[in-house]
């Protein structure tokens, strides 16, 4: 039996994310190491200019993205489950002592295991640092009227690290957890249509389980 794990709603916010930070990716990747993306990457002022524009188009997208996830948590408070607790702590050590054979028990997860947590929290990280000195960047004669040159600099050090940092964790950490992992390789396709079938339910999200049959939904 399959059971519903996201909306369309919670699909869609996640494929804008995914979309818009793709792009931004490549066409960031593009300005920071010109000449190794083939025609991608700016030889002259005409592709170094179409590349940024599709970047802040990207960016735009993104910025929307991290607003429509601001409004739908204010307008829906059930969402507290993605909220760290103690319990992911003590999750984590138990997984690294089941890791290590130390003990023969994966911890038991509720709706969203400390990993999935983590994912959710890095994008929060994320678009903090990158939105704001993504602007200031955007904007670079401004900012410099209002501040001193070297923040410029540092908003440039910032995003540019920033993002070597998020394209690591999502094609290392966040890949791993969802896709590349023996239980759904090559790909999970619950992003697309939001369903987990019952038996890894059980596996991954017990305490869920539990709760669902509880409520007999
Ligand atoms: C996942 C999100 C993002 C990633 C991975 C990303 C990645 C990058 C990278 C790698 C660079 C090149 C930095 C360098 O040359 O060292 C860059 C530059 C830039 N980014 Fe982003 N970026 C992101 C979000 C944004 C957003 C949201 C905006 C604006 C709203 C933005 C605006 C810019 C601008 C204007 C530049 C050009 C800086 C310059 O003039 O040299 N970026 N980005």
């Amino acid at each position: 039996m399959e059971l519903q794990r996201f909306t369309l709603n919670q699909r869609i916010q996640h494929a804008l994310l995914f979309i818009s930070t793709l792009v931004l990716i490549f066409t960031g990747l593009s300005v920071k190491y010109p000449g190794s993306w083939g025609i991608w990457t700016y030889k002259n002022a005409y592709t170094m200019g179409t590349v940024l524009l599709i970047h802040k188009m990207a960016g735009i997208i993104l910025i929307a993205a991290v607003i429509l996830n601001i409004i739908y948590i204010f307008i829906d408070w059930g969402h507290r489950d993605i909220i760290p607790r103690r319990k992911d702590f003590s999750d984590f050590a138990q997984m690294l002592r089941f890791f290590f054979r130390k003990s023969g028990e994966r911890p038991k997860f509720g709706r969203y295991a400390y990993y999935q947590k983590f994912d959710y929290w890095a994008v929060v990280f994320g678009c903090a640092l990158l939105i704001p000195t993504g602007i200031i960047l955007w904007f670079k004669s401004g900012a410099a009227s209002v501040l001193p040159a070297s923040y410029i600099a540092a908003a440039r050090t910032i995003h540019s690290g920033e993002a070597v940092l998020a394209i690591l964790a999502i094609f290392i950490f966040h890949f791993y957890n969802s896709h590349y992992n023996p239980d759904d390789f090559p790909i999970s396709w619950t992003w697309w249509h939001g369903k987990i079938s019952e038996e890894k339910m059980k596996k991954e999200h017990p305490l869920e389980y539990e709760e669902i049959a509880k409520k007999g939904v």
